[in-house]
C-alpha cells in the first residue's frame, strides 16, 4: 500500500540511510526535539504567514492557529512522531488539498521565506538543518499548481 508520506519519502534525496536502507541515528522527530520543537516551528512559519499579503489572503480563517495545528500534525506524523494527523483529517493528499489555492512560484518562494526563518530559530545541528530543510524545498516545489502571476 502506498501512502503520501510514502510518495514523499520518494522524493528524499538528503535522508541518511544505512547500507541495507536502515534509518541511522535512530527517530527524526525525536533526534530534533519532539513536539515542543515542531510547535515552535509552526508557530514562527505561521508568524511570518500572518504578515504575507501573498498567502495571508489564500487562509480562509481569521485565526491561524487551526492551520498552525494541522501542519505541526502532519509534519510530526512524517518525521515518524505521533500519528494525529492520520487519525483526525486522514489521508493527507496535499496536492488535492491545496488545489483550491493558487500555488505559483511567488506563493512557494514566501512559504519558503517563512519556513526558514522558522527552521533558522530552531538553531538544529548542520545535519539535521539540511534534512529538514531539504525536504521542505522539495515538497514545497511538489505543491506546485499554476505558473500564472
Ligand atoms: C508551497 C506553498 C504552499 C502554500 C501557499 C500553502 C498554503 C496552504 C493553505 C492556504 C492551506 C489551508 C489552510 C488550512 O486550513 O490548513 C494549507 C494547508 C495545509 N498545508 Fe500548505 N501550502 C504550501 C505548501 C505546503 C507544504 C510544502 C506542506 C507540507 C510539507 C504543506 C502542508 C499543509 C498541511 C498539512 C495543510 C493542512 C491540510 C489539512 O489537513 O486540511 N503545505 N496550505
Amino acid at each position: 500500500m502506498t501512502n503520501e508520506f510514502e510518495d514523499a519519502a520518494r522524493v528524499e534525496t538528503v535522508r541518511i540511510k544505512g547500507l541495507s536502507g536502515e534509518r541511522v541515528g535512530g527517530n527524526f522527530f525525536e533526534q530534533i526535539g519532539g513536539s515542543a520543537t515542531f510547535k515552535k516551528l509552526t508557530d514562527k512559519f505561521y508568524e511570518g504567514v500572518a504578515t504575507d499579503d501573498v498567502l495571508r489572503p489564500m487562509y480562509p480563517e481569521d485565526d491561524l492557529a487551526p492551520a498552525a495545528e494541522r501542519l505541526r500534525m502532519f509534519l510530526e506524523q512524517y518525521w515518524g512522531g505521533p500519528t494525529t494527523y492520520q487519525e483526525t483529517r486522514g489521508h493527507p493528499r496535499l496536492r488535492m488539498r491545496h488545489s483550491p489555492f493558487k500555488i505559483n512560484p511567488l506563493a512557494r518562494e514566501r512559504w519558503l521565506l517563512h519556513m526558514r526563518a522558522a527552521v533558522d530559530s530552531l538553531s538544529l545541528p548542520p545535519i539535521h538543518q539540511a534534512e529538514l530543510w531539504g525536504y521542505l524545498d522539495r515538497a514545497a516545489t511538489a505543491m506546485l499548481n499554476s505558473f500564472e502571476d
